[in-house]
Order: C-alpha cells, then sequence, then structure tokens
C-alpha cells in the first residue's frame, strides 16, 4: 500500500554525519550571533563576515558523507518514489549525496549562489568572499543562496500543496523552533495526516504529534523505513 509521505527535515539529521546543529550545544547559534551572519541586515552591513561563515560552511561539506538516516530516506523513495517528497531545512546536499530526488531546499543550498542584481541562482561550490563575477551578469553581487531570517523560505506552494494531501507527515531532527516549518505539523494534521517526530529529544513541538520517537536519527529513521519497507510489500 502506497502513502503519501511527507518527510521534514532539520540539522538533527546531519548531526551523526559531523555537522553542528544551530540550537544544540555547541551548536552554530553558540558561536554566533543570528544577527551577525543571518539576516539581510547584516550581510548589508558586513558582508566579509557573512561570507565567511558560509565560505566555511561549504568547504565543510567536502569532508562530510551522508548518514544511514539520509540513506534510509533514499530507500524510502525507492519504495514510495513519487508519493515521498522530503523537505529539508538544511542547506547542506546530503540528501542528495544519499540518493534522494525529491528534495525541496525550503532555506536555500549552500552550493548555490544567489545575485542581489539579476536575482539568478547558479551552482556554486567555491568560495563567495573573494568576490567573483555573476555568471549571469557579471556584477559582483552574489551571495551565498540561504533563506536568512526575515526572508520568504522557497516553495511554499509545493510544500503546503504536499503536506494538505498528505496520509503521514513525519519530522525528523528538527527543534521547532522557526517557523513556518515548525508549523507544518499542524497544518498536515488538520487535512487529515498522522504524525510521526522522530529527533533526539522532544522538540517544541513534539506535543502536537500522533507519535515521537526519540534517539539518534541515524538509528531511528533506517528502522522506521524498514516498518514503512515491511507494510508496502
Ligand atoms: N538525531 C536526531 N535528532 C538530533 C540529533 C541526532 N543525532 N542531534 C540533534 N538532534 C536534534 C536536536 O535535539 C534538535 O531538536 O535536532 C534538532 C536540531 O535543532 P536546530 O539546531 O534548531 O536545527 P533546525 O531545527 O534544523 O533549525 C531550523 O533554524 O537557524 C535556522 O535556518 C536555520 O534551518 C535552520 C532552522
Amino acid at each position: 500500500m502506497l502513502v503519501k509521505v511527507v518527510v521534514l527535515t532539520g540539522a538533527g539529521i546531519s548531526a551523526e554525519s559531523g555537522l553542528a546543529t544551530f540550537r544544540d550545544a555547541d551548536g552554530l547559534w553558540q558561536g554566533h550571533h543570528v544577527d551577525d551572519v543571518a539576516t539581510p541586515e547584516a550581510f548589508h552591513r558586513d558582508p566579509a563576515t557573512v561570507h565567511r561563515f558560509y565560505d566555511d560552511r561549504r568547504r565543510e561539506l567536502r569532508s562530510v558523507v551522508p548518514n544511514p538516516a539520509h540513506l534510509a530516506l533514499a530507500r524510502l523513495e525507492q519504495v514510495l518514489g513519487d508519493e515521498l517528497l522530503v523537505v529539508t531545512q538544511n542547506v547542506d546536499d546530503l540528501h542528495e549525496r544519499a540518493g534522494s530526488r525529491r528534495v525541496v531546499h525550503m532555506h536555500g543550498e549552500l552550493l548555490s549562489a544567489l545575485c542581489d542584481s539579476c536575482q539568478g541562482r547558479f551552482a556554486w561550490d567555491d568560495d563567495l568572499g573573494d568576490a567573483p563575477a555573476c555568471p549571469g551578469c557579471g556584477n559582483d553581487t552574489l551571495r551565498p543562496d540561504v533563506v536568512w531570517f526575515g526572508e520568504m523560505p522557497y516553495d511554499l506552494d509545493v510544500i503546503e500543496r504536499a503536506l494538505v494531501e498528505a496520509d503521514l507527515f513525519v519530522a525528523i531532527g528538527t527543534s521547532g523552533a522557526v517557523y513556518p516549518a515548525a508549523g507544518f505539523v499542524r497544518m498536515a494534521a488538520l487535512a487529515g495526516a498522522k504524525t510521526l517526530e522522530l529527533n533526539l529529544d522532544p522538540s517544541e513541538t513534539s506535543h502536537l504529534f500522533d507519535d515521537a520517537r526519540h534517539g539518534p536519527a541515524g538509528k531511528l529513521v533506517p528502522e522506521w523505513v524498514a516498518d514503512v519497507q515491511a507494510l508496502s510489500r
């Protein structure tokens, strides 16, 4: 039996690959102020600092690999095909490297650059801090293609349609602290979906889920995917 499944992932799914989350102890927001690196105002005020932060994050991607949780979601796509959509808040490319194809990056991607002049988006795996020319218009106005606080996430229309049609909504490795993603569980539930949280600890929105399992994603996600695979046979 195929079901329509929407999986929302957050930084917790990439933690076991070695990428820091935002709000855990030693998280990125412990060492940096959001207002210094993750707002359009910060970029306007001090582009060098903002570029350094994201250039470091982009370089870090070269030394990490997908973990069993990413790999399990890619296996799930083999079973469910178009009936699965992964919506990620993560700007890393670990879902894609694990083999997932139906992935929406609602907060943008480190491996993409956005031009403030022509609004073009370009695949990018190099630093941006040395003011490279935009491949579209030639201006030196490229910025990280990352959605900052105060900006509109990408593809909300696609996501909302999928949530309304979903039979099952699963949130993995996200604290439930940032909207609109934190509101997806309510939206899916109101439209009739069952909801499941897989997270290290209870998130801020844990109480809104029908079922919540707590532990590392590298263990919980493969277990859950195996259950779905067994039901789909
Ligand atoms: N397995 C499962 N969950 C984990 C693991 C793990 N190994 N390690 C940490 N977690 C959980 C934490 O318990 C926490 O609830 O992952 C969650 C990470 O929360 P955040 O750091 O807040 O990350 P996220 O929810 O993705 O943040 C949302 O905030 O700053 C912005 O744009 C940024 O996309 C990000 C958004």
